[in-house]
This record gives structure tokens, sequence and C-alpha cells, in this order.
């Protein structure tokens, strides 16, 4: 492991798509602690295409290269999920700390298994949540911890976007896919804040152009409650977060860029404060994504886990096969709805 002090961390981005060359390699060049040394990809012309912004970086097609034969502190995924667990098992075999993008894993028992081989080297991993890092969910997270708020009671997530569509990464399923690759992003953030869940009620609609609509009633284990409505059948991307206190306190954050507290201090009739990101705040800190990666590369400098980490998303994952069974035993009963038929 890194030792307080050592300066830059070395790291390999492993996958150089569009996740990594439009938001992750652009967060990382504003990361002085980070250095990248080497960039890999199936497809070379990607990998090379990358390297234009980092110089010094090697380029590489197959990231067993890397993992086997180059002195580095760490990798970055940005793959298929299958990718994620084949390189994050042998990157984690060999001494590597991994930030993998989500979805680490196709399933649950891969997820396990990279869990406890980070455990077991002792290294610092990460899924790439970016939400829990947007500048408007800092500022909520800030508020919550406030002593004035109270008690969390409950939490709803609104997540709804226009893709994907259909299957993914050879996941034979449009609703694992659709878990995996979109909703993934509001369970982790109704965790992050309310816990592991212990009872989910769960319905869906699967639109005949491959999109997804579900809505999920949530008891956690701590008591607390919350709702999560994610889709795919929306004309663009919209999040809606509502967070709800036992001091009649409530937070509302729209679309990551306007933050609305009521129930102010004292009188619970008038409207508390508005908060909206600065002017000039740049589009990777305001998405989560620079801090995200922040976190990782201090994480590994002071030796201390970053959030979340592959043993968090364990209960993510729950909850996403929670969803899935629910949805699948109403389906024996009822046919998928298919909105739009032509029949
Ligand atoms: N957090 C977010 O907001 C967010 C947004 C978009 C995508 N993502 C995630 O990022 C990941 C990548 O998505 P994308 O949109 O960049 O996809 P993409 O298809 O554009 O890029 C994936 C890249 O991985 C490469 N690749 C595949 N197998 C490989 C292997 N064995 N070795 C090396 N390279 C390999 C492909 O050639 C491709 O260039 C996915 O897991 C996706 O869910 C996250």
């Amino acid at each position: 492991m890194k030792r307080r002090g050592d300066n830059k961390i070395n790291i390999a981005v492993i996958g150089c798509g569009e996740q990594a060359v439009e938001n992750l390699l652009p967060s990382l060049m504003q990361i002085d602690s980070a250095s990248i040394v080497a960039l890999c990809d199936i497809d070379e012309t990607k990998a090379s295409k990358a390297a234009r912004s980092f110089p010094g970086a090697r380029i590489f097609r197959d990231y067993n290269d890397i993992l086997l034969n180059l002195n580095l502190d760490a990798v970055i995924l940005v793959g298929p999920p299958q990718m994620h667990f084949d390189a994050a098992q042998l990157a984690l075999s060999n001494g590597k700390h991994v930030f993998v993008e989500k979805p680490p894993t196709v399933t649950t028992n891969e997820l396990l298994q990279l869990a406890s081989l980070a455990e077991e080297n002792n290294l610092i991993t990460a899924v790439g949540h970016n939400m829990r890092y947007a500048t408007a969910c800092l500022e909520m997270q800030k508020i919550v911890s406030g002593e004035s708020f109270g008690n969390l009671l409950s939490m709803d997530v609104r997540y709804l976007a226009a893709q994907p569509l259909g299957t993914r990464w050879g996941v034979n399923s449009v609703l694992r896919s659709f878990l995996l690759s979109h909703a993934i992003h509001g369970v982790d953030l109704l965790i992050s804040y309310m816990g592991p869940v212990s009872e989910v009620y769960a319905q869906a609609v699967e639109l005949k152009n491959g999109a997804t609509l579900i809505s999920t009633l949530l008891r956690f284990r701590s008591g607390k409650i919350g709702t999560l409505i994610a889709g795919t059948c929306a004309a663009h991307f919209q999040i809606d977060i509502h967070l709800m206190s036992d001091a009649a306190k409530t937070i509302h954050v729209r679309n990551l860029r306007r933050l609305t507290t009521y129930g102010a201090e004292g009188d619970l009739k008038r409207w508390g404060r508005v908060w909206e990101p600065r002017p000039l705040e740049g589009g990777y800190a305001r998405s989560g994504y620079l801090g995200e990666l922040r976190a990782f590369v201090n994480a590994i400098q002071i030796g201390e886990q970053t959030q979340p980490s592959l043993k968090d998303e364990i209960a993510v994952y729950e909850l996403m096969d929670g969803i899935e069974s629910q949805i699948r035993d109403a389906q024996q009963d009822v046919d998928i709805l298919h909105l739009y038929s032509d029949t």
C-alpha cells in the first residue's frame, strides 16, 4: 500500500470508450496526484486517441500485460461488466487498488468474490457511483448531517432517462440489463442514505421499444421508508430526490442543479433556502466524476477505504436482486404490459 506522503499514484485506465474519454480521463487530468501511466483498449485506436492527452502513457491492447508486468498502484476499469470482473480479479490478486465503473459485475456472486479478494489483500476499491459526489448531493449530505435537520425518515428517488433500451453486455434479460446499467445509480443513492433494505415491493412495465419503468416501495432495516421510480422511457435525463426528517424538514434536489430546503429554522411555514451550483463550477465537479476519482486517489494516499467500495456495493446488488425477483414473480400472473402495441 502507498505510504502517507508518497507523491503520485500510478494508474492504468482499462477501457477507453465513451465514459473514459468523455468523463473520467478529463477528471483525472485535474487531479495532480494522479499519474496516468498506461491506457488499454482491445481497440488500440481508442487507447491511442485517449493517449493524446497523456503523452507519457503507454498503450496496451491486453490488460494482462499491464496487470502482470507494470509497476502500478491502481487500475480504473471502464468497460463491460464481464471485463470488470476478470480484470478486477487479476488486479486485486496482484496488489492493485481498483476503481471500477458501474456495474462492477453481472451477478451478485461475482461481486461477493471481488469484495472478499479486496478484503483479503487489504486493497482500496471504489465503484463509480458519481452521483454520491455530485456537488448537489454533497450539499444535501451536509444538511442531513447538520443538527437542525433531525433524523432522516424517508427518501424518494426518481431517476429517468431515454436509454439504455433492451439488453446490454450480452445479459440475457432486459430487466437485469436495465437494473445494472441504469437503476443501479438510484439504488446506490437510496442505500447510501438509508442503509440496507429489509422489504421491497416492485412493479415494472416494459415498453415495446425496449424501455423499462419500475416503481418500488422500500422499507429499510432501520425502519425508514422510501421509493424508487426509475425508467428509460423519458425524453432526457431527469433526477429528483426528496428527503424528509422527523423534524418536519424536507430537501428537494432537482436535476443536481437546484436544492431547496423546506421548514426553515423556527418557522415551519416559511420557505428555507435555495442552493444552486456556483455559476463557474465545472461539469465534472457538478456530476461527481471529479469527486469520486479524487476520493479514490486520496484514499490510496492515506491508506483508508473510500465509498462506495466493492463491499458497500453488496447492499446495492441485494436490492437489485430483490426488485428483480419481485417483478419476475409478478410476471408469472400478469404478462408484461406492451404499451404502444400495434395490435
Ligand atoms: N457512471 C456513469 O455515469 C456512467 C456513464 C456511462 C457509462 N458508464 C459505465 O462505463 C462503462 C463503459 O461505458 P462506455 O459508455 O464507455 O462504453 P463503450 O462501449 O463506449 O466503452 C467500453 C470500452 O471498453 C473496451 N473494452 C471492452 N472489453 C475490453 C477488454 N477486455 N480490454 C480492454 N478494453 C476493453 C471497448 O473496446 C470500449 O472501447 C460501462 O460499465 C458503463 O456502465 C458509467
